[in-house]
């Protein structure tokens, strides 16, 4: 398989391209990284890379950014930093690229375990990784051709614990590379809709 990973440089980008890149075709994205440029907070860019990319057989995104910062503190902007990007930006891979996936082809877009456990400072992860969770249940039922959708949900990565470690006290870390199989799973697996949770 030919598969687009958008985020290959980043901690579970790496993982999910090492892990992946065993058995098929990686093509990296990112904004300043990779084979091919993509920001996903731009269409133009998204369809840009697309039309760069040609015909592909997996999408998997490993990239969304959103605020952290304590509710009290949180106004509607802060909100729209992770919409326009975690959510919208994860969304609209999806959007413009289906027409660039092969029949029975795949995306895999990330979430995260503030889905269903919360923590200060996390109101907007919670938000958008439900969100994006609830997209790909609902996508699922209504691509054509046989396109699969599913989401994998990772708790703390143990590569990132140095730097999130304070906001996930209590919280088992994760492999980047278990996480990575939760990838394969769905690029190479049968299932969709699906939200992989890996805690
Ligand atoms: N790390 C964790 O513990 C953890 C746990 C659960 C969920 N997650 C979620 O997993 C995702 C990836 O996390 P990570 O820790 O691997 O992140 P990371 O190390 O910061 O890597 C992010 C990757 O995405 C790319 N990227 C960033 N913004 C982009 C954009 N607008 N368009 C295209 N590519 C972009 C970056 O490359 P460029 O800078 O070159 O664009 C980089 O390759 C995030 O959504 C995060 O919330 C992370």
């Amino acid at each position: 398989m030919k598969v687009l990973i958008v985020g290959a440089s980043g901690t579970i980008g790496r993982a999910v391209a090492a892990e992946l890149g065993q058995r098929h075709e990686i093509v990296a994205a990112g904004r300043s990284s990779g084979d091919v440029r993509i920001d996903i907070t731009d269409r133009a860019s998204i369809a840009a890379a697309f039309k760069k990319v040609g015909r592909i057989d997996a999408v998997v995104s490993t990239a969304g950014h959103v605020k952290f910062a304590p509710f009290a503190d949180m106004n509607p902007e802060d909100y729209e930093i992770g919409n326009r990007d975690k959510l919208m930006g994860q969304v609209n891979l999806v959007l413009i690229g289906r027409g660039s996936v092969a029949d029975g082809g795949s995306f895999t877009l990330t979430t995260g375990v503030l889905d269903s456990d919360p923590i200060r400072g996390g109101s907007s992860a919670s938000l958008v990784n439900g969100a994006v969770n609830a997209f790909v249940m609902a996508a699922a039922i209504e691509l054509p051709r046989g396109l699969r959708i599913n989401a994998v949900s990772p708790g703390l990565i143990t590569e990132a614990a140095a730097a999130f470690g304070s906001y996930f006290r209590g919280f088992e870390t994760v492999p980047a590379a278990r996480a990575a199989l939760a990838y394969s799973r769905s690029v190479e697996g049968a299932q969709t809709g699906r939200v992989y949770r890996v805690v």
